[in-house]
């Protein structure tokens, strides 16, 4: 059972600079909101709060790749998010932005109070700066090699490869990625976090909770034992947006994103619970917990409670239940190479199927490792779990209720061990989903779940209505008594998954949405209760929709094929070049030769005299549509026999590698022929 009675549930605050997509969703989303529609159905106090991240270099580097304004950026992705979350039935309390001025004041005040307490240190440090674009650059406008992987495009403050937080000055080989200059280190002045004498403080906090995930407790520790993670943090950064840095003289900088952001959870449980607030956040008896993903652990961990032990009086987080990151069809999820699943192109694709969407990003959540969506799969547990299972045992009872009782549910009569047994089951579901969400094993939870409708399906299967309606009408009531139990237990433990369905089997059966401990305690539904028949819960999802989803991962695949360029030769002197020679021709001539798909017979007019030369290009030019071309020939390549015919020459032609088309090389029209081409 739930040990407190008051919830702050947090779930990382998308930055507006893009849509969110699958690997959000199952990352800290979904999770978030199957524990926060369990905890409200026990009646709990909870706040669950979100919103968008809207400042940081992200955001500023998207607006100049599209040409406008970081404000149109956030508004415009603010929209698409808040949307598209609401849609899939993310239940927030408040989906906020950091760019509202109730965020701006309270950031702002957390500054200046730490500042007031001594808790920032000043400092001049050399920073790197874009000596193009005339301006510092934020870790995030940096980019080079990452100094653990190696992997060439790691950020500034991060190696989104192999995860490691970096300096800007670790990297090798940096970029400006704002005009792609080399920067140049120049002074400029701060405020940072210390945090070495926080140590002992933050990693006792961490050792008090062995019971997190091994990632989460193991990436604290490893970040605090590293020393390296120790060091001071500057909470400020020389940019253009953001939230000015309240400090007289400080203009041009602003508060560091990360130090913003997570105060954001603040902000927006002030906007929704006003003065009451401070139960939320500053009540040692209310749980704090943080959903996020895996390369959020060291912010929320670490420097986040640093910030809120420093500034005084808060709670600290009792729960960070990152999970991993999802792959798409064996690949890392990627944004620019837009290997992705959108969300808000999912709910048009799939319109009306949030659930199917729920269910398999739930069965497959990357709880405590990197896992893999595929669309098959989405298919397959579509079609063979939620339809053939779930579905099926739903859509039995009500048929079969509505065909001998016109719906009214009978009573039930003596009962036999089977029915015993399925009884206990059904009373015993509802702890077993509870305990393991309670430990936030969701997947665990979906298939206690799962296995409350397979068990269902059981029953029926050995219990055969059908059949016994025909001789035993007593015992056939009994049965459907107890199935329409079962239906019914389902439709309330299926709230926190799947609320869509949950709610319209609950309309079948009339049932209003129950109180958890409720559950397990008592006849869900009284025997006259009309159950209605409805539509089917699940439809099957075909092969075509599967294949035009493959399709369009195909295609932004296609888009973003590099090139593939063929390996280069051996270096040669000019000497070796200076042998060749090349001339500009005219081909007067042109013919196919029997027999040779591939060849052409040319006749060209290189203006001191006309060759015969054999070229290779008939799969991809007629004869006449060459005729009259200006072209580049190599003239003292030794003459070959092909076909019976010398071959007196070599007309230069370029190869596109990625589609295999061939193109003349190309030369002036005014040249005169037999001009030397070097
Ligand atoms: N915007 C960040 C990300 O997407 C998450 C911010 S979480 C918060 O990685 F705590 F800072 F709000
Ligand atoms: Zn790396």
């Amino acid at each position: 059972m739930l040990k407190a009675k008051r919830y702050t549930v947090t779930a990382a605050l998308p930055y507006a600079n893009g849509p969110v997509h699958i690997g959000h969703l199952a990352g800290c989303y979904l999770p978030s909101d199957i524990f926060v529609r369990y905890l409200r159905m026990n009646g709990a106090d909870v706040a669950f709060v979100s919103g968008t991240d809207e400042h940081g270099a992200a955001i500023n580097i998207k607006a100049k790749s599209e040409n406008t304004s970081p404000q149109e950026i956030v508004d415009r992705y603010h929209k698409i998010i808040g949307d598209a979350l609401q849609e899939v039935g993310i239940s927030f309390d408040i989906f906020s932005r950091t760019s509202k001025e109730i965020h701006h004041q309270t950031a702002q005040a957390f500054f200046t109070t730490l500042l007031e307490k001594g808790s920032l240190v000043e400092k001049t440090t050399e920073q790197y700066y874009d000596p193009e674009a005339n301006q510092f650059l934020a870790d995030r406008f940096i980019i080079g090699q990452c100094p653990n992987c190696s992997f060439p495009e790691a950020y500034g403050d991060q190696c989104e490869s192999c995860g490691s937080t970096l300096n800007s000055t670790d990297l090798i080989h940096p970029k400006s990625r704002l005009s792609g200059a080399s920067p140049e280190l120049r002074n400029t002045t701060h405020w940072f976090l210390p945090l070495d004498h926080l140590s002992p403080k933050i990693k006792a906090y961490i050792e008090s909770h062995k019971d997190w995930k091994p990632s989460v407790y193991g990436q604290s520790m490893s970040w605090l034992d590293s020393g390296d993670g120790l060091q001071a943090r500057s909470m400020t950064r020389d940019l253009d947006w953001g939230i000015p840095v309240p400090v007289e003289g400080a203009e041009g900088k602003v508060l560091y994103v990360w130090f913003d952001a997570p105060i954001g959870y603040i902000s927006a449980t002030k906007e929704l619970k006003g003065e009451a607030w401070t139960n939320y956040w500053q009540d040692e008896e209310t749980k704090l917990v943080h959903f996020i993903g895996k390369d959020n652990i060291v912010f929320h961990c670490i420097i986040f409670p640093a910030m809120l032990m420093e500034h005084g009086g808060y709670h600290l987080a009792d729960e960070v239940p990152a999970n991993a990151f999802l792959n798409l069809e064996g690949e890392k999820i990627s944004t620019s190479r837009n290997w992705a699943v959108w969300l808000h192109e999912y709910l048009v694709d799939f319109k009306d199927q949030q659930d199917v969407l729920r269910y398999v990003l739930t069965a497959t959540a990357p709880e405590s490792k990197d896992n893999d969506f595929t669309w098959k799969d989405f298919q397959i547990r579509n079609n063979s779990e939620l339809v053939a299972i779930l579905g099926n045992f739903v859509n039995r009872v009500l048929v079969l209720m509505n065909k001998y009782y016109e719906g009214a549910l009978p009573e039930a009569g003596a009962l036999s061990p089977a029915d015993q047994e399925m009884l206990a089951k059904l009373k015993e579901a509802p702890n077993e989903i509870a305990a393991s969400l309670e430990k936030y094993r969701f997947r665990e939870a979906l298939n206690a779940f799962m296995n409350l409708a397979r068990a269902g399906n059981k029953y029926l299967a050995d219990e055969e209505p059908w059949k016994q309606i025909k001789v035993d009408p007593v015992r056939t009531a009994t049965i459907m008594n107890i199935a329409a139990q079962v239906a019914a237990q389902l439709s309330q433990c299926m709230e926190p998954f799947m609320p869509f369905t949950a709610a319209k089997l609950r309309g079948y059966l009339g049932m209003d949405k129950m109180s958890w401990e409720n559950l397990s305690q008592q006849e869900l539904l009284a025997s006259g209760t009309v159950l209605s028949q409805g539509d089917l819960l699940f439809k099957k999802i075909e092969d075509s929709e599967i294949e035009a989803q493959l399709a369009k991962l195909e295609a932004s695949k296609k888009a973003n094929a590099k090139p593939q360029y063929e390996a280069l030769k051996a270096e040669i002197t000019f000497e070796d070049f200076s042998k060749v020679d090349l001339r500009v021709a005219t081909i007067i001539a042109a013919e196919k030769i029997k027999k040779a798909n591939k060849l052409l017979q040319l006749r060209v007019d290189l203006g001191f005299e006309e060759r015969t030369i054999i070229s290779g290009i008939a799969e991809h030019y007629t004869p006449e549509e060459i005729i009259g071309k200006k072209v580049s020939v190599v003239v003292n390549l030794a003459p070959r026999k092909m076909r019976g015919v010398f071959s007196e020459g070599m007309i230069l032609m370029a190869e596109n590698g990625a589609t295999g088309e061939l193109a003349f090389c190309a030369t002036d029209e005014h040249l005169p022929n037999g001009a030397v081409i070097r």
